[in-house]
């Protein structure tokens, strides 16, 4: 039986109680040895009074070390300084797997840290993070089904780029080289004509060079295509999307957000405000009054977004980007092709981007000459242009980054903080 039910069986009747788990915390006070036990549910305080317990037993619970997993047999008492004031009293204990001295005991160091990461995920930080993330990406789905949304799987191999040549990850294939995906969309434009709205959830991979704290080299990238829609219907998609997302975490995951540090008071304007929209160029006019050197056309960075959401209290929608700093797959605005009809999608709180969108440009001609201006070679692109040639329609999607998500709503400082084995420049171990 879990500890999460020790409470429960607390109210229910005194009386004997089994339970197992992993020791967390130990320590010896006048004759009476106090375990802190855990497991996936929480934490209960377990007690083996020295003095009256039988040799064996009291033996038993002298060796068992710091995460020894052990079976125990108790009574349950109430004790207000027990965290759930309930405590369990040992009667009897048996060692399932004595543990080894725990390496994490002094060194606390982020470095250290990540290179124990396959023994520090079990830290109540870690598993409170890894169960908020586990609801984000439900919450995701959930909402997919109720959109009549396919879910579909593309390649991680793949023969071109998406989001341009400079962030690429190149593979030996055979006698070949081939490179991993940094996007699933062209494939789920494919799957689109066969299948309607669809979506994956899938690693994307991105040799970013930037130590950021909100990049990954691999993450975990939800993405969706919509046929017969345009810029207007999937910017209300995605609102729609985030508020759900945000919504449902926070209901079933406020205690773990809480103890993440999260006040989930600030993320009820998400759920309730309309969010924000604004064309690029009036938030370019915003970002020039703390960075005046930003030109006209530039890009914003990490540096800038962070600046432009660090006051607001719900995302904010930017659309139409100049047409010279976004992909060949964005389709020019007809009233002015300086501009794509894209939007990002911006995290407040100085997080940032978290969604990458647009409509796509579903006309041969016009897709041709953007991919030509971009100087991009169009044979490894031959089927991504056939689409454009068999009944092609207007459509839409976007790539929502799972991980940057969740470190927003569950307001971490490090994008690392919210997946189990991150991978960056320097990290591929554990
Ligand atoms: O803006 P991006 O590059 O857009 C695309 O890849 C589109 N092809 C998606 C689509 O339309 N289907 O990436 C989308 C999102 C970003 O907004 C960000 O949240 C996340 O993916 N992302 C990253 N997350 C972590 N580490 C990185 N290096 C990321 N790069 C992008
Ligand atoms: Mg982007």
């Amino acid at each position: 039986m879990g500890l999460e039910k020790i409470e429960k069986a607390f109210s229910q009747k005194k009386g004997e109680f089994y339970t197992r788990g992993w020791i967390k915390r130990k320590r010896d006070m006048k004759g009476k040895l106090f375990f802190l036990l855990r497991d996936e549910t929480g934490e209960v305080q377990c007690v083996a009074d020295l003095e009256t317990l039988d040799k064996k037993i009291s033996g038993e619970c002298l060796k068992a070390t710091i995460e020894s997993s052990i079976y125990l047999k108790g009574e349950l008492y109430a004790d207000e300084r027990a965290p759930g004031g309930v405590e369990l009293r040992i009667s009897s204990i048996e060692i399932v797997g004595l543990a080894e001295d725990f390496p994490i005991q002094k060194d606390f160091s982020t470095e250290y840290l990540l290179d124990v990461r396959h023994l520090w995920v079990r830290s109540s930080k870690m598993r409170d993070a890894f169960k908020v993330r586990a609801t984000v990406f439900d919450a995701f789905r959930e909402f997919m089904k109720e959109q009549d949304c396919t879910e579909v799987q593309g390649p991680m191999f793949v023969g071109g780029m998406v989001e341009g040549s400079m962030t690429l990850f190149k593979v030996p294939y055979f006698d070949k080289t081939v490179f991993l995906t940094q996007s699933s969309q062209f494939y789920l434009e494919v799957m689109m004509y066969s299948l309607g709205n669809v979506y994956t959830i899938a690693p994307s991979f991105r040799a970013e060079k930037s130590k950021t704290t909100r990049h990954l080299t691999e993450f975990w990238h939800a993405e969706v295509e919509l046929p017969w829609v345009g810029l207007k219907e999937i910017v209300d998609f995605e609102e729609a999307m985030v508020k759900h997302i945000v919504k449902t975490t926070v209901e079933k995951r406020e205690k773990e957000l809480k103890a993440l540090g999260r006040n989930v008071e600030e993320l009820a304007p998400t759920i309730e405000k309309k969010f924000q929209r604004m064309r690029y160029d009036e938030v370019l006019e915003i970002a020039k009054k703390k960075f005046p050197h930003l030109k006209s056309g530039a890009d914003f960075g990490e540096k800038e977004e962070r600046e432009i959401t660090r006051k607001m209290d719900t995302p904010l929608i930017v659309t139409h980007y100049p047409a010279s700093i976004k992909p060949f797959y964005h389709r020019p605005d007809p009233e002015n092709p300086a501009y794509v009809l894209c939007n990002d999608v911006l995290a407040p709180e100085g997080y940032g981007e978290i969604i990458g969108s647009g409509e796509r440009t579903w006309k041969e001609e016009e897709l041709t000459s953007r991919m030509k201006e971009q100087s991009l070679d169009l044979k490894p692109y031959k089927w991504y242009i056939d689409l454009r040639k068999y009944g092609s329609v207007p459509h839409a999607g976007f790539g929502l980054g799972l991980d940057r998500l969740t470190s927003w709503i569950a307001k971490t400082g490090h994008i690392r903080d919210v997946i189990p084995f991150p991978r960056t420049m320097n990290r591929y171990y554990p």
